[in-house]
C-alpha cells in the first residue's frame, strides 16, 4: 500500500490516532516514546499509552500498548523517570525500575483527574499499575499532565502539573514519588489563552564554560496561542526548588515567549536520564493540535510527532533566548545534498535545486538582511506552491499555504500564512532551515531561536525548490534529500 503522507523521518503509528507525546526516557540504550494512543480508532477516544523505541530518533519501532485504559479511567498525559535510587521500591535485582506518573481521567459526573503511577522492571515492555493509586487527588476536573523530574540541589523529586482551569501550573514535592507534597503554583501569565496543559520545566544551559544557562518553563495554552490556536508557551527563569520566578522585563512584566510559531506544535515534553555524554534538552511534540488533527486525511493512521529538537540557551541584551536544533542534524543524514552558492538577481524566480520525489527535502540558506522580501518556493507536480522566506520590512519570517488548497484540513477561516519575528546574527545575515517530509513542514529561523511548524498535505510530487527576491541576493546554503 502506498501512504503518501507516511513520514519518513517523524514517527507515526502504524494505524489509529496519536496526541502527546508521553513519559520520554533515555533508558538501556533506547530512546522510549511513549504516546496518548487510542487502539480502537482515529479519532481521539479510550486514550492509552503506546510505546515506541528507537536508537537514533529517526526510525522507532512500535511496541503496542503500554498502558492501555481502564473500565474507570482513561490514561493521560505524564511523564516517566528512571529511579535509580529505587525511592519508590518498585524495583527488584540490580536494574532500576521505570516509573509513569500519569492522570487518571475519569469521566464521570463530575468529571475527575488525578495523579497515578505504573512501573516497569523489563525496560517499558510491560507496566504494572501501583495498586494504591492515585498518589495526588485534588478532587478537581481538570488537574492533569505531570512531569517529574530529579531536583539535585533540593534532593527531591519535583512534579510540575497543570491546573488547566486556573490557566496555572502547581509543583509538588516528593521523596518516594508516592506521597506528595505541595510547594507552589505559577500563572496565570503570558498569552491570552484558555487551559493550560501539559507543563515541562528543565535547565538549558548556554554551553559556555562558566556553567550558564536559565531555567525553561513551558506550558501550553489550548486556544488563544499562535492564530488564536493552540500553542506552547515559554518561561524563562529561576526554580529554586519551591517555586518558578519567571525573568521580567524592565516594566516588572513577565517576559514569555512562544516556543513555536506555527499551529502544529503542541505538548511537547523533554526526554528524561539523558546519557552524562549529552545531557542538553532534548525535546519533540505532537505536529497537530486537537481542532485541527481530525480533519487530517491520513489513513490508516492520524498524527505525528515533530522532529526532536536539542536546546541551548542564548544570552542576548534583552536576556535569555531558546534555541531549538533538529537532532540528529539533517546535513549529515542527507544522501543527496548540493551547495547553494548563488548570485540571485532581483525580480526573477530562480530554481535552487530539483528534488526527487517521494524524499524529505531539507534545506538550510542563509543570505544578508534584506531590505524587502525574500521568498522561497517548494513546487508540487500538481501545480502546488509552499512559500517560506523573510520580509525585511517587517523583519518576519513566514510560511505561506495559501496557494496549496489545504483549507479542507483546518477550521473554517483558519490562517494560511503565520509569522515570526527573525534576528539577524552577527554577520547581519538572515537564517532559515527548513525540513519538509510528507505531511509535515519545520522551518527554524536564526539558529532556531525562532520555530515554525505546520502539517500539510500536498498531492503530487514535490518538485523543486526556487527562490525569488525583490531586490539582488547573495545566497548561500545547502540543500538536501534523505
Ligand atoms: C493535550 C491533552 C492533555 C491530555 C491529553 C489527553 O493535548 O489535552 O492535556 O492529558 O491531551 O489526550
Amino acid at each position: 500500500m502506498t501512504e503518501p503522507y507516511r513520514p519518513r523521518l517523524h514517527f507515526t503509528p502504524r494505524r489509529n490516532w496519536i496526541n502527546d507525546p508521553n513519559g520520554l526516557v533515555w533508558f538501556g540504550g533506547e530512546y522510549h516514546l511513549f504516546y496518548q494512543y487510542n487502539p480502537f480508532g482515529d479519532l481521539w477516544g479510550h486514550m492509552s499509552w503506546g510505546h515506541a523505541v528507537s536508537t537514533d530518533l529517526v526510525s522507532w519501532t512500535e511496541l503496542g500498548v503500554a498502558l492501555p485504559e481502564t473500565d474507570e479511567a482513561m490514561i493521560f498525559s505524564g511523564s516517566v523517570v528512571c529511579d535509580h535510587a529505587n525511592l519508590s521500591g518498585f524495583g527488584k535485582g540490580d536494574a532500576p525500575p521505570l516509573v509513569a506518573i500519569y492522570t487518571a481521567h475519569h469521566p464521570t459526573t463530575p468529571q475527575r483527574q488525578s495523579q497515578c503511577l505504573a512501573f516497569s522492571q523489563d525496560r517499558g515492555r510491560t507496566w504494572t499499575p501501583y495498586a494504591q493509586n492515585p498518589v495526588l487527588d485534588l478532587g478537581l476536573a481538570h488537574f492533569r499532565d505531570p512531569k517529574v523530574f530529579w531536583h539535585a540541589p533540593s534532593r527531591a523529586l519535583i512534579m510540575v502539573v497543570a491546573l488547566s482551569e486556573a490557566n496555572q501550573v502547581a509543583f509538588f514535592a516528593s521523596d518516594d514519588l508516592k506521597s506528595w507534597r505541595a510547594l507552589s503554583t505559577f500563572g496565570p501569565a503570558g498569552c491570552d489563552g484558555n487551559l493550560w496543559e501539559c507543563p515541562d520545566l528543565f535547565w538549558v544551559s548556554a554551553g559556555d564554560e562558566a556553567g550558564g544557562g536559565t531555567w525553561l518553563l513551558k506550558v501550553d495554552v489550548f486556544e488563544g496561542g499562535v492564530a488564536g490556536g493552540s500553542s506552547a508557551q515559554l518561561f524563562t527563569g529561576h526554580f529554586d526548588g519551591e517555586s518558578f520566578l519567571p525573568d521580567r522585563d524592565p516594566q516588572g512584566k513577565v517576559k514569555w515567549s512562544f516556543c513555536d510559531y506555527g499551529p502544529d506544535f503542541y505538548a511537547a515534553v523533554s526526554f528524561s536520564n539523558l546519557p552524562a555524554a549529552d545531557p542538553r534538552p532534548l525535546w519533540l511534540g505532537w505536529m497537530a493540535n486537537h481542532r485541527d488533527a481530525p480533519l487530517h486525511p491520513t489513513t490508516p493512521w492520524r498524527g505525528a510527532m515533530t522532529y526532536p529538537r536539542r536546546m541551548q540557551a542564548r544570552s542576548g541584551p534583552s536576556g535569555w533566548s531558546i534555541a531549538q536544533a533538529f537532532d540528529p542534524p539533517l546535513g549529515p543524514i542527507c544522501t543527496e545534498k548540493a551547495m547553494l552558492a548563488r548570485q540571485v538577481n532581483g525580480g526573477a524566480t530562480q530554481v535552487l535545486a530539483r528534488c526527487s520525489p517521494g524524499k524529505p527535502v531539507w534545506a538550510r540558506v542563509q543570505f544578508a538582511r534584506p531590505r524587502q522580501t525574500v521568498t522561497f518556493h517548494l513546487a508540487w507536480s500538481t501545480g502546488a506552491r509552499l512559500s517560506f522566506g523573510f520580509d525585511g520590512a517587517s523583519g518576519l519570517a513566514f510560511v505561506d499555504v495559501s496557494e496549496m488548497g489545504q483549507e479542507a484540513y483546518r477550521q473554517p477561516n483558519a490562517q494560511s500564512r503565520w509569522t515570526m519575528a527573525v534576528e539577524a546574527n552577527a554577520l547581519d545575515e538572515i537564517d532559515l532551515e527548513v525540513l519538509l517530509d510528507a505531511a509535515s513542514f519545520e522551518l527554524l529561523a536564526a539558529e532556531g531561536v525562532g520555530a515554525l511548524t505546520l502539517s500539510l498535505f500536498p498531492q503530487g510530487d514535490c518538485l523543486s525548490l526556487s527562490v525569488e527576491a525583490k531586490g539582488d541576493l547573495t545566497l548561500r546554503g545547502e540543500m538536501g534529500q534523505i
